[in-house]
């Protein structure tokens, strides 16, 4: 059931300086920061932040004294029929797509490129300089850190962890997060290396380990992942 008073319907395009059709209620009831704009037919629940700014402009917020309302920094960008459940926050530098659909406390930091059709699950963490194609699924509580490309129709199970990192605090390197190549799918609960290509079609079980890159329309299964035959009748593209 929805409990409609603690959704925002936005019938029209949204930015922070024309809020005029909306209620004062409603305006508190979710944030817009910077030069953010919200498409047609928006949903938005309580406490969502849209367009946050980075440690940056923080930084000169706090220096300078002003109110972050006062300052102009490139905000967020969400195309129509948004529907973006209550406590998530996007930041500021993010340009997402037409039918974004996100589950409760969603995070999407700076520098993400959305495409069109995606759903991203509760207490999903997207941190940032990260592209996501068109129709992609991503389920709860998924972490993908910064330096990922998914491309379209992927699938990511719940509890996914992708990685950048594998020397955490060791050794100093420019963070490459994994590659999804179009329709792969990826199990709850799954662990991708680092820099690991998961190839076209591919399918990484649940529970794997992945520290290699998975070919196209291949399964990975294990920990670590060995991979083997994709049964044939799953060598289907992701129906999403
Ligand atoms: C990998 C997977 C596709 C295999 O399915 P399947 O081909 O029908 O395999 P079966 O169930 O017939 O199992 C075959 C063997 O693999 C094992 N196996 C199945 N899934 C496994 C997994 N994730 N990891 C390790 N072994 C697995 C089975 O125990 C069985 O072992 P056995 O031959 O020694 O008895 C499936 O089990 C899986 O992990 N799917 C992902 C589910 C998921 O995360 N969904 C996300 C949305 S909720």
């Amino acid at each position: 059931m929805i409990y409609i008073t603690t959704l925002i319907l936005i019938s029209s395009i949204v930015t922070k300086d024309d809020n005029k059709g909306i209620t004062k209620m409603e305006v508190e009831n979710f944030k817009i920061y910077g030069k953010s704009s919200i498409g047609k037919n928006a949903i938005i629940g309580e406490r969502v932040m849209i367009g946050y700014p980075a440690a940056d402009i923080l930084k000169i917020a706090a220096s300078s004294g002003k109110s972050l309302d006062d300052m102009e920094f490139k905000g967020a960008v969400i195309g129509d029929n948004a529907v973006i459940r209550s406590n998530s926050t996007i930041y500021a530098d993010v340009q997402i797509g037409n039918n974004l659909r996100t589950g409760h406390n969603i995070l999407i930091r700076e520098k993400t490129k959305i495409g069109n059709d995606v759903l991203i699950g509760t207490n999903t963490i997207i941190d940032g300089h990260t592209t996501i194609g068109n129709n992609v699924s991503i389920q709860g509580n998924v972490y993908i850190p910064l330096n990922v490309t998914i491309e379209d129709k992927v699938f990511i199970g719940p509890c996914a962890v992708l990685t950048n990192d594998k020397y955490p605090v060791r050794k100093k390197t420019d963070l490459p997060g994994p590659i999804l190549r179009r329709g792969a799918s990826i199990g709850a609960n799954a662990t991708l290396l680092p820099e690991v290509e998961i190839g076209e079609g591919a399918m990484v079980a649940a529970g794997a380990l992945v520290s290699k890159d998975v070919p196209p329309w291949k399964l990975a299964v294990g920990f670590p992942a060995k991979i083997i035959e994709l049964p044939e009748e799953l060598k289907i593209l992701n129906n999403i």
